[in-house]
């Protein structure tokens, strides 16, 4: 019997319209458009705005355009799996009121947290359920609304995240193409130095903890840089090496959007140019969840059928991976 390979078949983005540019944060915090420019490469971000819209708004809107975009009924879709660090709520799931939101009426739906990796986790999990043949179509979207968890008075923070969601269709093909190999990795010792320290279940909210500002996101910036740039460089040449890939052979190094000092980091011990790194960072910021997809968006109709693609990311938990993908088609 063949193999079902998972082939991403459509991709599709959604950003808000409001831009928060780095001029606009010197007015809000302590910092300005040169230190952001050159110690993380981010010009300006996203923000979702307006009352009752959260991450499901910005998900749905792409699953919606992906839909139309791959011509698919909503009702043919048989999972949704909604990779989020900012969930609507905490009950009911983000993807459930996703597939709500398109009428996705035959499909299951759950949402996976894994901070920045949260998308590779999602592809990967989505992937297993195409391969085993258990399922034909499935979205798989990375969507947060990190304005909901920054504070906006910590220049440390508030300067490199945004808002957006991007999704892709998973489907089977027996040709070798889509999903090849994969490599994930988390540390949780690692939440000593990027986490939210209330809302959860150890501390739930309390006028106490708002006042602290605890329901914000912590991050002590130096630790998570130096093992963001050590083990998304050691994943993704590692799986070079699995696959006996040169950088001649790869086409795109599609890596989370964090910083551009740790982008460029891993590049260059893949040995990859920078003509070939997706970026998107200074438009958008760090989206979590949301990089990788939209980073596929903005450059779809520069892929071609068979291009090798690495996928490469590190987040909190801490958590990190890299996917080998073959792209399945000409756009
Ligand atoms: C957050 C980050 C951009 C900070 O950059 P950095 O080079 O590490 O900067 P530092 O925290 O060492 O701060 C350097 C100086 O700049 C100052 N600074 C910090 N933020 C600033 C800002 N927004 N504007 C101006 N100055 C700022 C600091 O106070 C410090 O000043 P000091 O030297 O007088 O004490 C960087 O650490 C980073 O990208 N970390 C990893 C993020 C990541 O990958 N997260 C995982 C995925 S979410």
């Amino acid at each position: 019997m063949k193999k079902n390979n998972a082939i991403i078949t459509g991709v599709q983005g959604y950003v808000p319209d409001y831009i928060l540019t780095n001029k606009e944060l010197e007015k809000i915090v302590d910092t300005n458009d040169e230190w952001i420019t050159t110690r993380t490469g981010i010009k300006e971000r996203r923000i979702l705005k307006g009352e009752g819209k959260g991450t499901s708004y910005m998900g749905a809107k792409a699953a919606k355009l992906l839909l139309t975009k791959t011509n698919t009924e909503a009702s043919e879709i048989d999972l949704i799996i909604c990779a989020t660090t900012t969930p609507d709520m905490m009950v009911a799931s983000t993807a459930c009121i996703i597939a709500d939101e398109i009428n996705a009426k035959n499909a299951f739906a759950y949402d996976l947290m894994a901070a920045c990796s949260g998308f590779l986790y999602a592809l990967s999990t989505a992937a297993k359920f195409i391969e085993t043949g258990t399922y034909k179509k499935i979205i798989v979207i990375g969507a947060d609304k990190m304005s909901s968890i920054i504070d906006y008075t910590d220049r440390a923070t508030c300067i490199i995240f945004g808002d957006g969601a991007g999704a892709v269709m998973l489907e089977a093909s027996e040709e070798i193409l889509g999903v090849q190999d994969e490599i994930l990795q988390s540390d949780g010792s690692g939440r000593e130095f990027l986490h939210m320290k209330a809302g959860g279940s150890i501390k739930p909210p309390s006028h106490e903890t708002i006042n602290a500002r605890e329901h914000y996101v912590f991050q002590d910036g130096q630790p998570v840089f130096k093992a963001a740039v050590k083990n998304m460089a050691d994943v993704s040449e590692q799986i070079m090496k699995r696959n006996q890939l040169t950088s001649d052979d790869i086409a795109w190094l599609v890596p989370h959007q964090a910083n551009l000092r740790i982008i460029n980091a891993t590049a260059r011990r893949m040995g990859i140019g920078d003509e070939k790194i997706m970026l998107n960072i200074q438009k958008y910021g760090n989206t979590t969840a949301g990089t990788i997809p939209l980073c596929l968006w903005d450059y779809e109709n520069k892929l071609k059928k068979g291009d090798n693609i690495i996928l490469a990311a590190f987040g909190g938990g801490f958590t990190w991976g890299s996917i080998f993908i073959k792209w399945a088609y000409n756009s």
